[in-house]
């Protein structure tokens, strides 16, 4: 009974950005928990797609390969519609695609600035957007934002990464609020530093190493698997009664 509040078979997700890193594992730890899949990538990274949709096959579960950047709404409006067309239905969007610049405050430009709120934020909310419109028409549906530690405290030379993810986090909620009526739940979890192609030039430094380690209680570091079962959870019925909520998946640097 309880376990089986958690699965997702029929149910068909959008995993934006997942075509690698975090969004991949996302998308293959949904598919094994039974739901069909839309892989979207960026023009140019079909490939990566086309990859993790075989790995979703494997499982035994659909998978349709998605063109998408977010930062085009004419790009999501075309997603969308090539993912209802194919499945009849969207139930879960994860919105995982986002980008970092990592800059002194003082050298940060207005494109670095514009550039990373355009595909975290306006991304995020414009794609949460057009999916609602279908999940409002089915009935409901789970909205998971990919945000981070650095949405709820400041990390040094990230200023405009942490503003979006702050941005997120806070977006989250308004839309918790403004879709309940429609059924659908929207939540956000926010990673710690994980090891994934965004940072692993990061990782092998070792200052940054050391620095993530002891801002992290349980002393180690994340990997993408480890975000997996928060996704699922927020994905499923098992958190019908959860919504506005940014769940913390951090091995603890945010409960200092
Ligand atoms: N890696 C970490 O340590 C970490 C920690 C906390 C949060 N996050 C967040 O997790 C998410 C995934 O990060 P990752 O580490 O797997 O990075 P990644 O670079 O491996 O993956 C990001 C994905 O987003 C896609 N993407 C980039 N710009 C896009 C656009 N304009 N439109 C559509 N897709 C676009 C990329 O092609 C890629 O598939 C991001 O939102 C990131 O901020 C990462």
């Amino acid at each position: 009974m309880v376990l089986s509040s958690f699965d997702l078979t029929n149910k068909v997700a959008i995993v934006t950005g997942s075509g690698s890193g975090i969004g991949k594992t996302i998308a293959l730890g949904l598919a094994e928990s039974g739901a069909s899949i839309v892989v979207t990538e960026l023009p140019g990274k079909e490939e990566a797609a086309r990859e993790t949709a075989a790995e979703i096959e494997k499982l035994g579960q659909q998978a349709l390969v998605a063109t998408l950047d977010v930062t085009k709404l004419e790009t999501i409006r075309q997603m969308v519609s090539e993912a209802e067309a194919h499945f009849g239905r969207i139930d879960i969007l994860v919105n995982n695609a986002g980008i970092i610049i990592r800059k002194p405050s003082l050298e940060v430009t207005e494109e670095d600035w514009d550039k990373v709120h355009d595909v975290n934020l306006k991304g995020t909310f414009f794609t949460s957007q057009e999916v609602a419109k279908v999940m409002k028409e089915h009935g409901g549906g789970k909205i998971v934002n990919i945000a981070s530690i650095n949405g709820v405290v400041g990390f040094y030379e990230r200023a405009a990464y942490c503003s979006s993810k702050a941005g997120i986090v806070n977006l989250t909620r308004v839309l918790a609020i403004d879709w309940a009526e429609y059924g659908i739940n929207v939540n956000a979890v926010g990673p710690n530093y994980l090891l994934t192609p965004l940072t692993e030039k990061l990782f092998s430094n070792d200052e940054f190493r050391e620095d993530v380690l002891y801002r992290t209680p349980i002393k180690r570091i994340g990997t993408p698997e480890d975000v997996v079962g928060a996704v699922v959870y927020l994905a499923s019925p098992a958190s019908n009664f959860v919504t506005g909520h940014t769940v913390m998946v951090d091995g603890g640097w945010t409960a200092w």
